[in-house]
């Protein structure tokens, strides 16, 4: 997969996107992604080919209480309880649970998100358990060009600042490796909690329109911005 290079390199430097597996004794499998540098024009020496190695998030991603992993197909029976929850659906479908055929629908979609392009919307597990606790992480809203982050967290879970720990670590993903430009979030304006994450992590307020009927708020935010303020709240 090629990938663009940014800062001054960018004219000089095309960067390839590698990926390994390393399988542990116990059969888990850590995928680990890395660039190597290419120059776009000229000779290509060995000196010149393998410039550097960026510094990786390897899969699944980690931060103090969490894991952020790809999904496997049956793990969608861990996303029922909270798919059906009406607390959690509140927001999403006006408290409506997922049936089932919904809930393998958006895990095979992360499946196949994954294995296509290398980030998904992130199964959270809590240490050291591995309790699946939701999701975390990048996806596509309705047919919106951006690429939008959500969250979803099991109600026993709520309040304890989980989300924002997951977001923090997917939106850095998100730039650094799936190498987008631009990042939206998308909730409901009474959904407080959710738009409080996404201040929380550097997005600004956009906009606000309808759709289907409900009326939604937009958030925003690009690499310059978030690399400038380290995904710090903006004033
Ligand atoms: C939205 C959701 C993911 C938040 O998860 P969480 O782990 O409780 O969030 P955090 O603990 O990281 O809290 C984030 C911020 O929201 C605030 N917050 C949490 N719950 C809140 C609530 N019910 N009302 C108002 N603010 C709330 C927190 O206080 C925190 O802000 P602070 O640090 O300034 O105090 C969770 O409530 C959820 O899964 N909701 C159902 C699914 C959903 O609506 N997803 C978003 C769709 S757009």
């Amino acid at each position: 997969m090629r990938a663009a290079v940014f800062g001054r390199d960018a004219n000089r430097f095309e960067r390839v996107l590698h990926g390994a597996q390393i399988r542990a004794s116990d059969g888990y499998v850590i995928d680990m992604k890395f660039f190597s540098y290419h120059r776009k024009n000229g000779e290509q020496s060995r000196e010149n080919v393998f410039r550097h190695v960026d510094p990786i998030l390897t899969i699944p991603l980690e931060t103090e209480r969490l894991i952020l992993d790809r999904w496997q197909g049956p793990d969608w029976t861990e996303l029922r309880p909270i798919a059906t929850d009406v607390k959690v659906m509140r927001y999403i479908t006006g408290g409506v649970p997922w049936t089932d055929e919904q809930i393998q629908a958006f895990v095979n979609r992360q499946v196949k998100l994954y294995s296509e392009r290398n980030f998904c919307r992130w199964k959270l597990l809590r240490k050291p358990e591995r309790e699946t606790i939701g999701f975390c992480g990048v996806g596509f809203w309705r047919d919106a060009p951006d690429p939008e982050i959500g969250w979803w967290i099991a109600r026993n879970s709520w309040g304890q600042g989980l989300a924002t720990e997951a977001a923090r670590i997917a939106l850095q993903h998100a730039f650094e490796h799936a190498g987008f430009d631009r990042v939206i979030s998308v909730a409901q304006p009474p959904n407080t909690a959710s738009i409080r994450i996404m201040e929380k992590i550097g997005l600004t307020r956009d906009c606000e329109f309808e759709n289907e009927g409900v009326r939604l708020v937009r958030y925003v935010t690009d690499r310059v911005t978030w690399r400038a303020t380290n995904g710090s709240p903006q004033p």
